[in-house]
């Protein structure tokens, strides 16, 4: 499945000419980076907006640089990720601030490093981070998500659908070390998010609060979707996505049908414009949407596309390829007046400023999926598998 499925002309050179501007944005997008002391995450008035060292998407900016390095080998892509990578060393040393976010923060830049290079340092944040990750984990089966940041909740039985994407670094670990301690701790969590937080529809819960002494569950709040019982579009996404690279990284069969379930969900929600909403459930106005949502489930479409059959299979490499293109043509700022490419990202529903934003990881799922359909192999959620 890759760019041998574009079987239309347009299509092909569509993915031809997204490809240059890429190759263009980033280009523009680093030397910015270069300018600030922090790692790119969204923008105010065509800036960035500062980011502390800590926050959870920082993983993703060197990672898209390693996804422009194996596009374009070009050696300035490589040095940013290798220079970022390091500077999130001190998030390191300010471990006590970190959430749950190892896998987005790590394994998506050092691991792929670390299979490229081979490099020790890369090995050794990844190891430690899984470390931390697994520490997180509450042996009623679910791994905390959140610190108790501020006053407002305790958050020590807080999981949420978004972890599923940080599973990789502990299926990762496992491999690494021949210890199935961290893989049992995925599977333990993935195994309460399929019972908790995936509805019979497919459409999933965000936030699920369990008492974490007794593991009883508790409450169901909206997080970042509009309410509780709706369905964050970005959650469902993180959940398509993330059972598939369960399913990929543990074989239990199970992973595999809850990540079609959630797709078959997704794809009925947002066919017609191919525009994801922020939340698929929201009123009908105000039309707020998420291209982050898009980027990310285009992304796990593609993967689980590869793993099913048949009429199934063209259905989610279809879905994904319009998904792509509709947002791209309607959303991507190619121009140098804003350093980011995806305009119409939502933070969270009820975030007024967050509404409409830029967001690295719109643009790193973009990214990725365009590799993807160059026919890219090598998988970040899984930066040791074999060829
Ligand atoms: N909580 C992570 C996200 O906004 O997707």
């Amino acid at each position: 499945m890759a760019s041998d499925q574009i079987t239309c002309f347009q299509d092909q050179v569509w993915l031809k000419d997204v490809s240059e501007k890429l190759d263009q944005k980033m280009r523009f997008i680093i030397r910015k980076a270069q300018g600030v002391n922090y790692i790119p995450y969204s923008t105010v008035n065509g800036e960035f907006k500062p980011t502390d060292i800590n926050w959870w998407t920082n993983g993703f900016w060197p990672a898209a640089m390693w996804q422009m390095y194996l596009m374009t080998k070009g050696d300035a892509y490589r040095e940013e990720a290798v220079r970022t990578e390091a500077m999130l060393d001190q998030a390191l040393r300010n471990f006590k601030k970190l959430d749950h976010d190892m896998g987005f923060l790590w394994l998506i830049h050092s691991g792929v490093r670390y299979r490229l290079e081979g490099n020790a340092d890369s090995f050794d944040r990844l190891l430690f981070t899984a470390n931390m990750l697994a520490g997180r984990y509450n042996p009623h089966g679910f791994i905390r998500a959140w610190n108790n940041w501020d006053q407002t909740a305790r958050r020590e039985g807080w999981a949420i659908i978004d972890c599923m994407m940080n599973l990789p670094l502990l299926y990762w670990a496992s491999r690494a070390t021949g210890d199935p301690r961290f893989k049992l701790i995925a599977m333990s969590h993935a195994d309460t998010t399929t019972k908790y937080f995936v509805r019979e529809d497919g459409s999933c819960n965000h936030i699920v609060i369990f008492d974490p002494e007794t593991g009883e569950y508790l409450d169901n709040p909206g997080g970042q979707g509009y309410a509780s019982g709706s369905s964050w579009s970005r959650g469902q996404a993180w959940a398509l996505y993330g059972f598939t690279l369960s399913y990929m990284q543990s074989g239990k069969a199970a992973y595999l049908e809850t990540a079609r379930r959630v797709a078959r969900y997704f794809i009925s929600q947002v066919e017609g414009d191919w525009l994801p909403r922020c939340d698929l459930r929201q009123p009908a106005e105000p039309i707020l949407y998420d291209d982050a949502a898009g980027n990310i489930a285009a992304c796990g479409l593609m993967e689980l596309a590869k793993l099913v059959s048949g009429i199934e299979a063209e259905n989610c490499f279809r879905a994904a390829f319009n998904l792509l293109k509709a947002m791209e043509q309607r959303h991507a700022d190619w121009s140098e007046n804003v350093p980011a490419i995806f305009t119409k990202c939502t933070s969270a529903y009820h975030d007024l400023p967050g509404r409409h934003i830029t967001m690295d990881y719109a643009d790193y799922f973009f990214i990725e999926a365009v590799n993807k359909l160059r026919g890219e192999k090598l998988l970040f959620w899984y930066p040791d598998q074999k060829d």
